[in-house]
């Protein structure tokens, strides 16, 4: 069935994906963005199709439109641009749950809010369920972004408990793939981007630190699915992939694949980083039917080959 959804942060690096995912799907898209991260170039393609339409508009304000759907994607990921103006991107996570979550009273839309494995703070347990409350630092430089999103799930719910909404909670883990920010000091870009630079790689710490990559293919048709569940399904949902793999191999996969001549350069670890992060997908592929496909390999050679037209069409 046709319907009319809307995709906050549309023009961000998920979300730009999942635009062009539903439009697929036949389905009729409005993309709300304030172009913070994101960027016109990530939708350009989209901008011909009649069953999409791109709107400038900040979610820290209210917005009066008819939808069937949301998916709430709108916040600055990385910590370079969530913590250039940390008290604003509290403001984006509790305003803008406020108003989409109001839009969704009103309309009767269903919700589902993209919230982050940063709400387990640097766990201690491992790896995390849903269940787990997690270890967040309530003043430290990520709190702006980690404490934002957890009260945007308590927003979430209580919405539900009080006026009945049909919400979905995504805890969305490291996603990567084309359209990453070339600058946003991820992992996976700034490894990509030194090494097509043939600049030395920086690790920070000792590079054992371990992480989990998810391909956006992969995560678009999680959240996709998680929409889909019946009303009694909320979530929060982990989505990411359960692959681990330590920083420093990373680092060497990445040169392997560029065939760069890159050194590797460590850097101090910066605060709070969590020294493990490996989500438990128990319950999405239970509830879901949803598990990852695309392997490190494969997403990082069409990560390599998007940066790499990217940096010469900029040369
Ligand atoms: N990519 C990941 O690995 C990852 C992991 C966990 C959670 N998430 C969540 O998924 C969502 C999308 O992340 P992404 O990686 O695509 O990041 P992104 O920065 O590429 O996308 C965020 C989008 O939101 C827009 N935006 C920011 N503030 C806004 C505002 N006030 N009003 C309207 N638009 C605004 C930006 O311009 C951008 O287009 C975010 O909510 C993020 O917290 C992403």
């Amino acid at each position: 069935m046709n319907k009319k959804i809307m995709i906050t942060g549309g023009a961000g690096f998920l979300g730009s994906h999942l635009c062009e995912r539903l439009l697929d799907a036949g389905h009729d898209v409005l993309c709300v963005d304030n172009y913070f991260t994101g960027s016109k170039a990530n939708i350009r393609h989209l901008l011909g199709n009649p069953f999409f339409e791109a709107m400038r508009h900040d979610v820290t304000f209210p917005l009066y439109v008819e939808v069937d759907e949301i998916y709430n994607l709108a916040c600055p990921a990385s910590p370079v641009h969530y913590q250039y103006d940390p008290v604003r991107t509290t403001k984006v996570s509790v305003h803008g749950a406020i108003n989409m979550l109001g839009l969704a009273k009103r309309t009767g839309a269903r919700i589902l809010q993209a919230s982050t494995s940063e709400v387990y703070g640097d766990p201690a347990v491992h790896p995390q369920r849903e269940d787990y409350r997690g270890n967040v630092n309530p003043i430290g430089a990520r709190a702006c972004y980690d404490e934002g999103k957890r009260c945007a799930e308590t927003l979430f719910f209580d919405y539900r408990r009080q006026h009945g909404l049909e919400i979905k909670v995504a805890r969305i883990f490291n996603t990567f793939g084309p359209r990453m920010h070339p600058g946003d000091g991820r992992v996976v870009s700034n490894f990509i981007v030194q090494a097509l630079k043939g600049e030395p790689i920086s690790i920070y710490g000792d590079g054992n630190q371990t992480r989990s990559f998810c391909y956006v293919d992969d995560l678009i048709g999680g959240l996709i699915k998680l929409m889909a569940t019946p009303d009694g399904f909320t979530g929060p949902v982990n989505l990411g992939n359960p692959v681990e793999i330590s920083i420093g191999e990373l680092a060497k996969r990445v040169i392997d694949l560029t065939g760069a001549k890159s050194e590797l350069m460590v850097r101090p670890l910066p605060e709070d980083d969590p020294l493990q992060r490996c989500p438990d997908i128990t319950l999405a592929k239970a509830e879901l039917d949803w598990t990852p496909a695309v392997g490190l390999d494969q997403g990082l050679k069409a990560t390599i080959a998007y940066f790499d037209e990217l940096l010469r069409a900029d040369a």
